[in-house]
């Protein structure tokens, strides 16, 4: 399928806002992008599906579709991400950029990002999606909250739904991908998770360590009450941390309305982890499991806070029950949370939805300033810890090992 002529070039974006109470330079830019287009194209508005309402410069209100990715003409697809449309009519079509820029640089001296999602691996459109949009912001590394495969960990599912986008677990992965064990990778056994990350050495539960963060990716699947193997292992390793940035990666999550329909040890998890949350400091609970965004308000008086990812990519369902007194903010979509790391000082979190919209900013200021060290390894599994051995470090592309 082939476009028939441009007439003209999408409008250059602003740059990145500075400060987070202006996240991002949504929504785009007002300047038009004419494209024409063959017949073949197929632009229909009547098949396209209703995304939002968008105020115009005039104060009027333009109506954003979104449509098949499939029908749009090979070429505009970078532009258009999506098929984001706005006008349609015989072979013309009009339509804003609806792709987000380009993540710039960070203004902070030293800023980085890294990125967090759960429950994707469906191998869906929309997973696809919500990983392409993550990839803008070139993280450094990514955080799971689990079940990165569904619905069962069978070598036909990996194969099938993630192994071939090469990433995140498939072969060939670019990304530094920081697993976590949910409660879909490990039946019926765990033989295909751990074949994809080689690099936490057969660990159900490990830290992760990247600049001037320490990330403990736990097993919510196992029991985590004090006098337990990974509580014990837990306790210790948090108390060894220097990092200014201590964050918790589990799949079913800590707060949550539905703990009761969860795994039978969730509804221990507020007073087993909760009371290691305060004494460490840990600035950030990552959790999955529920197939939403959800965050909380500050838990303790360290200011812990749990970000829900769980719109990854897994069928969503409806929230179920009112949003409890816990409950800062919640959305029902598919997305992830960048997250920009200003030095020791800050984080950024910024909830995005697969169309790269951003729905939720927040900051988590740092608790626990100081301490890491130049050279700190990428991955230390816990079997490391408890034998001695010197902590593996993340192969440069982990993909090789993938
Ligand atoms: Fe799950």
């Amino acid at each position: 399928m082939n476009a028939s002529s441009v007439s003209s070039a999408p409008a250059p974006v602003a740059p990145a806002a500075a400060t987070p109470a202006t996240p991002w330079p949504m929504p785009p830019t007002l300047d038009q992008v004419h494209f024409e287009v063959p017949d073949s194209a197929k632009v229909d508005p009547h098949e396209t599906q209703l995304v939002n309402d968008l105020p115009d410069e005039g104060g009027l209100v333009e109506r954003w579709h979104e449509m098949d990715s499939g029908s749009i003409p090979d070429g505009f697809r970078d532009k258009l991400y999506k098929g984001v449309i706005t006008h349609v009519n015989d072979v013309l079509f009009r339509s804003r950029p609806g792709s987000p820029p380009q993540p710039e640089q960070p203004d902070h001296p030293g800023a980085w990002h890294f990125s967090a999602l759960g429950d994707f691996g469906n191998g869906t459109k929309a997973m696809t999606d919500v990983i392409a949009n993550l990839e803008r912001w070139k993280p450094e590394l990514v955080l799971s909250a689990g079940d990165q495969v569904y619905p069962k960990s069978t070598p036909e599912n990996w194969q099938e739904k993630i192994d071939p986008m090469n990433k995140f677990g498939g072969l060939g992965s670019t990304v530094p991908f920081i697993p976590n064990m949910g409660n879909h990778d490990q039946e019926p056994t765990t033989a295909e998770y751990f074949k994809r990350f080689p690099y936490v050495e057969g660990g159900r539960y490990f830290k992760a360590s990247h600049k001037n963060l320490d990330s403990f990716s736990l097993d919510t699947n196992q029991s985590l009450s004090p006098g337990s193997p990974q509580y014990t292992w837990l306790a210790g390793a948090l108390a060894a941390s220097t990092a200014p940035w201590k964050i918790i990666q589990i799949h079913h999550p800590m707060m949550s309305v539905l703990s009761k329909f969860h795994y039978k040890e969730t509804s221990k998890l507020p007073g087993d982890l909760g009371p290691l949350l305060a004494k460490y400091g840990v600035d950030l609970v990552l959790a999955g499991h529920e197939h939403w965004y959800e965050r909380s308000r500050p838990l303790n008086e360290e200011g812990t806070l749990q970000v829900t990812v769980g719109g990854g990519g897994g069928a969503l369902y409806p929230f179920f029950y009112p949003q409890t007194k816990w409950s800062q903010t919640r959305d029902l979509d598919f997305g992830h949370v960048d997250f920009e790391v200003r030095g020791d000082d800050e984080l950024v979190g910024r909830y995005m939805t697969r169309d790269g919209k951003v729905k939720d900013t927040f900051v988590v200021p740092n608790r626990t300033p100081g301490g890491w060290k130049a050279g700190d390894p990428l991955v230390g599994g816990a079997a490391e810890a408890a034998e001695g051995r010197p902590p593996t470090v993340m192969p440069a592309e982990p993909g090789a090992a993938g």
